[in-house]
């Protein structure tokens, strides 16, 4: 059985106080042992979430280019050095706010390799191409493209972009045959690869994801700011597989 994978993305959405709150919240509850939780904090405050329990790190974007003259960027070695385990590319918000293509995203993930990082790849449709039909060719195509020369050490993170955030997440099933889809796409060079699945996970609704064939673990935006509420879905997915 695959230890699920639950990772917390907090975004911009945190500050200082609320890491601490959190801080407080997660480090006086039990262990959690059973999945693995990862936590991807604003990267200002990678070291504060270091204090953590029973956590591994991941950071919440790296540079696509080698050490150098990059105003503003943050290398993978850097992220490495800071403790990280994983990093997250190709989130649809940089995707789209930042203009972020499939090339790119391929080659932040195999910097991230190449330091030693295990990328979390994120692949999704809009809801344009849900309502057309297009969604597992669409999702697919984005997620070899995406992940064009890596090695066999990397996560796909499946969130559908009209889930994100609305509060209205895919159902099990939904999630489970597109994970199924991916994991068929790529399973010539990953035979092994972990899908997890993203997008308005909520404790009430997590055990549907962790309990469907072919996810192996959940990526959370808003439920994971408070530490009640990403404890409660880890503890649900303990088990899961
Ligand atoms: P929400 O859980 O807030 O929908 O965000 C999902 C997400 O984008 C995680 O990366």
């Amino acid at each position: 059985m695959i230890t699920p994978l639950i990772i917390a993305n907090w975004k911009m959405a945190i500050d200082r106080d609320g890491v601490k709150a959190f801080k407080a919240g997660w480090n006086s509850k039990p262990p959690m042992e059973s999945v693995e939780a990862v936590i991807a904090p604003p990267a200002p405050y990678l070291s504060l979430v270091q204090e953590l329990t029973h956590v591994s790190l991941c950071a919440q974007n790296v540079s696509e280019n080698d050490m150098g003259a990059h105003t503003g960027e943050i290398s993978a070695e850097m992220l490495t050095d800071l403790g990280c385990q994983y990093v997250i590319v190709g989130h649809s918000e940089r995707r789209q706010n930042q203009g972020e293509t499939n090339a790119i995203v391929a080659q932040k993930a195999k910097r991230a390799q190449m330091a030693g990082l295990t990328p979390v790849v994120c692949v999704g449709e809009p809801s344009q191409i849900r309502a057309s039909g297009d969604a597992v060719a669409y999702v697919t195509q984005q997620a070899l493209t995406s992940c064009e020369g890596l090695s066999a050490d990397l996560v796909i993170a499946y969130e559908p972009v009209w889930a994100i955030g609305s509060g209205e997440a895919a159902s099990g099933n939904v999630a489970s045959a597109m994970h199924l889809e991916i994991k068929a796409a790529l399973t010539d060079q990953y035979p092994e690869l972990r899908v997890i699945y993203g997008g308005s996970v909520k404790p009430e609704n997590c055990a549907a994801f962790t309990m469907a064939e072919g996810i192996d673990g959940l990526l959370v935006g808003g439920a994971s700011l408070s530490a009640e509420s990403f404890w409660n879905i880890c503890a649900s997915a303990k088990g899961a597989g």
